[in-house]
Parts: C-alpha cells; sequence; structure tokens
C-alpha cells in the first residue's frame, strides 16, 4: 500500500516533467531552432540543481518502486490494460535506466551540451535509426499507455457517453498520434537532421 503511494506521488512530479520534455519535443515540429529554444526556457527551470536532484530522485523512486510493485500485482489481473500496465511499466524502467544514462554521459564525459541535436543524432543517421525509431516510439507510447491503464482502473464512470475502456483507448490512442508528431518533427519531416561535427562522437563506430 505504502509502496503505491510512493509510486503514485513520485510519477505524478515525474508527470509535470515528462509532459513538459514531450511538448518539447513536439516544438520540433518548427524546426531545431524553435526546440533548442524551448528546451533553454525549461530548463531555466528543471536544471536548478535543486529541482534536477528531485527529478532524478523521482526516476529512481519510479524504476525502483514500479519493479516492487510488479512482482506484487503482476497475478492479479488478465484484462488487457492490466498486461499493458506491467509491460510499459516494464518498457519504461528499461528506457529510463538507458536515457539517463545516455544524458549523463553526454553532459559529463562527452562534455556536450545534451540539446536537440544530442537526442536526435541517432534518429536521423542509419543504422542507428533502426534503434532509435521504436526505442523513443515505445517509450512515449509506454508513457500514454501506462496512464491509459492507471485510467482504466481509477476512473469509474462514463464520460460524454464513452465506456471506461474507450476513454482509455483514446489516451493509448492519442499517445501513439503523437509520438508519429514527434518523431516527424525530430527527423526535419521525415527528411533528416544535419548533425553538427560535435556530435558526431555520439555516432562513431
Ligand atoms: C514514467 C514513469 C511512471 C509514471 C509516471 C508512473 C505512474 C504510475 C501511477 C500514477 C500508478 C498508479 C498507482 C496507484 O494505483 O495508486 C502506477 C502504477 C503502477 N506502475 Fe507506474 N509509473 C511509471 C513508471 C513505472 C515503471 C518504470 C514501472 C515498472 C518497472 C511501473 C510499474 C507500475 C505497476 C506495476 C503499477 C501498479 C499496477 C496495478 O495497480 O495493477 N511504473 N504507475
Ligand atoms: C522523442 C523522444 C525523446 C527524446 C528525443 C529525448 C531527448 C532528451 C534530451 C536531449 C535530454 C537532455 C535534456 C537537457 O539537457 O536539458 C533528455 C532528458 C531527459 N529525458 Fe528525454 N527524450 C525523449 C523522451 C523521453 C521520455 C518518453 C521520457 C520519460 C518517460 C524522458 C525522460 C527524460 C528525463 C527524466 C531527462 C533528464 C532531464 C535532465 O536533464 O535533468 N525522455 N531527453
Amino acid at each position: 500500500m505504502q509502496l503505491k503511494n510512493l509510486h503514485y506521488l513520485s510519477g505524478l512530479l515525474l508527470s509535470v516533467f515528462i509532459g513538459s520534455h514531450l511538448f518539447n519535443h513536439l516544438m520540433a515540429w518548427e524546426g531545431a531552432e524553435m526546440h533548442i529554444s524551448t528546451m533553454e526556457k525549461f530548463r531555466s527551470f528543471y536544471r536548478h540543481p535543486i529541482v534536477e536532484t528531485i527529478l532524478f530522485i523521482t526516476v529512481f523512486i519510479q524504476i525502483f518502486s514500479g519493479i516492487r510493485l510488479i512482482k506484487k500485482v503482476s497475478k492479479t489481473g488478465s484484462r488487457f490494460y492490466d498486461k499493458l500496465h506491467i509491460w510499459t511499466g516494464i518498457y519504461l524502467a528499461f528506457f529510463l535506466i538507458i536515457h539517463i544514462s545516455a544524458v549523463v554521459v553526454g553532459r559529463y564525459v562527452l562534455a556536450l551540451d545534451t540539446n536537440f541535436y544530442f537526442g536526435v543524432a541517432g534518429l536521423n543517421r542509419f543504422p542507428f535509426n533502426l534503434f532509435f525509431i521504436p526505442y523513443y516510439t515505445l517509450a512515449i507510447v509506454s508513457f500514454f499507455g501506462h496512464m491509459a491503464a492507471i485510467h482504466s482502473k481509477k476512473m469509474k464512470r462514463e464520460l460524454l457517453g464513452l465506456s471506461v475502456i474507450k476513454q482509455a483507448n483514446i489516451m493509448l490512442i492519442t499517445g501513439a498520434g503523437l509520438a508519429l508528431c514527434m518523431l516527424y518533427g525530430l527527423t526535419n519531416h521525415f527528411k533528416g537532421v544535419d548533425i553538427p561535427p560535435a556530435y558526431e562522437v555520439i555516432l562513431a563506430k
């Protein structure tokens, strides 16, 4: 019970960051400059040492408490959304460990500005994109899938004549649509982004 509360509270905090982070990626639709200037605005908040420390702690809590929750609840339901809840959690744990490690290595080991170009280098270069396209797409869809699964459990009534399952389906499909929009922007409308020489180090074979 306490574990669930911890996961719930830190999930709420983390969702505020993830919401703004995904909005930032949507801004890539308008080009790299727009993405970078939006990130600079958000950074002035989340890069504050206290805020960023809290952010990293919530990521750690989310993964740690999520894995323990899986052990507790994995046999409790067989509906589609019960299973999706578990699978999206597992994927988010995998993604967040790699993603945060990459950002930390990029910043402190490679001394790069972990901006738009850092995020999209692998997405825009073959064969790295074979990994990065499903890697990012699944992360965004998993986040919305996790939220849809929570909604399907907590929501008890129809909304605008839609059953709870239909409401959850809409959340999941919206996530998939937004993932497609983000990928469209982050790949310069599928035409590809020229990666500045400083970021070539990430793509070195
Ligand atoms: C993006 C980060 C995540 C957010 C925002 C998030 C959010 C949440 C929230 C709000 C709940 C509902 C808690 C409640 O019922 O009171 C939940 C449940 C759960 N989460 Fe997460 N979570 C995240 C990542 C993870 C990860 C990484 C895992 C697993 C490794 C995980 C596994 C679970 C499980 C197993 C449940 C309980 C499912 C059930 O009650 O049947 N979550 N999550
Ligand atoms: C389109 C997919 C994504 C791309 C291209 C991307 C890219 C990036 C980049 C470039 C940074 C560094 C930010 C900075 O230096 O200020 C970052 C940080 C981060 N991302 Fe993502 N991200 C994506 C999706 C996600 C998702 C789905 C999550 C969560 C589920 C997430 C969680 C985080 C976290 C927690 C940080 C650390 C923030 C910090 O630097 O303090 N990202 N991401």
